[in-house]
């Protein structure tokens, strides 16, 4: 079922747990996520970012991929198909290609510029039923190209945000995008608890999910972290499944070329790694 990302997060908060957010990148991605959270009975959510929608050709194959993929999967629990950090004219192209949530990325404008361009895109996503994540601090690591400097949120700028509107809100608190360094320092739980303690019971959202010890993150769901974005963890195990198959030669036997075949580890692989994420974050049988 496809629906906004805002109920299932606020349900979150309240049950103190988390959704996660699992980047698609192809068919594969897709059907191996939306399988895993209907065997688990776990609400989920599919992130697109700008670049693996442009790799999958657009923003219209995706909806339409991903909502024929739902009804012929008898997909029951709720799914939310979200924009991973857009920008503003990429909001508007989710918004009209069907897309049940978008996150504007304006952390890298102005504060104000941040607030207009917000505003603005919070008018248009509640008129049509559709969630909106905002973002406060930018997320070091590289996404994209883009490489953040993994900042920690003012609280007060991210309660400014938070007023506007939006239905959950994505804090800097010194996670990064893709693995983390040897001498990473944590997350910042002070700010983490500073902002919660402004923005009552918005759903935070934790992006960088790749990486982050067990303990961490729950310590930061206890703190109001509603929604968990992983996506390099993902990749990483594909990978690995994937790689495994070609040095055993597996391709080399029998019909071991098809690429039904040799794609079939890598997605064995992210749904026992999506599965892993959802008993961790404990969405497991809260669809
Ligand atoms: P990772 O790739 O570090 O898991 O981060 C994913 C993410 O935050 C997408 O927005």
């Amino acid at each position: 079922m496809l629906v906004s990302a805002t109920k299932m997060l606020q349900d979150a908060v309240k049950g103190k747990y988390a959704v996660g957010q699992f980047n698609i990148n192809n068919l594969e991605w897709t059907k191996a996520i939306l399988q895993t959270a209907q065997e688990n009975n776990s609400p989920v959510i599919l992130g697109v970012s700008e670049g693996a929608g442009k790799y999958m050709t657009g923003m219209k194959t995706v909806a339409a991929m991903v909502k024929a993929m739902i009804e012929d999967l008898n997909i029951t629990v709720p799914v939310a198909l979200h924009l991973d950090h857009g920008s503003y004219d990429a909001c508007l192209k989710c918004i009209d290609a069907g897309f049940s949530s978008v996150m504007f990325d304006g952390s890298h404008f102005p504060i104000e510029e941040n607030v207009q361009k917000t505003t603005e895109l919070v008018n248009i996503c509640h008129s049509k039923g559709i969630s909106i994540e905002a973002e406060v601090g930018s997320i070091g690591g590289e996404e994209d190209g883009v490489i953040g400097a993994g900042e920690v949120a003012d609280p007060e700028e991210c309660k400014k945000i938070a007023d506007l509107g939006v239905d959950f809100l994505a804090a800097g608190i010194g996670n990064i995008h893709g693995k983390y360094p040897e001498n990473w320092k944590g997350l910042d739980f002070d700010a983490l608890g500073a902002t919660k303690k402004l923005i009552g019971d918005l759903p935070l959202v934790l992006h960088g999910g790749t990486g982050i010890p067990a303990d961490m993150i729950k310590t930061a769901i206890s703190l109001g972290v509603a929604k968990i974005n992983v996506n390099t963890e993902c990749q990483l195990y594909f990978q690995a499944a994937t790689r495994k198959y070609i040095e055993e030669g597996k391709d080399l036997i029998g019909k071991g070329f098809d690429p039904r075949k040799i794609l079939a580890p890598g997605f064995e692989a992210i749904k026992e790694i999506v599965k892993e994420k959802m008993e961790l974050f404990g969405s497991i049988d809260k669809a």
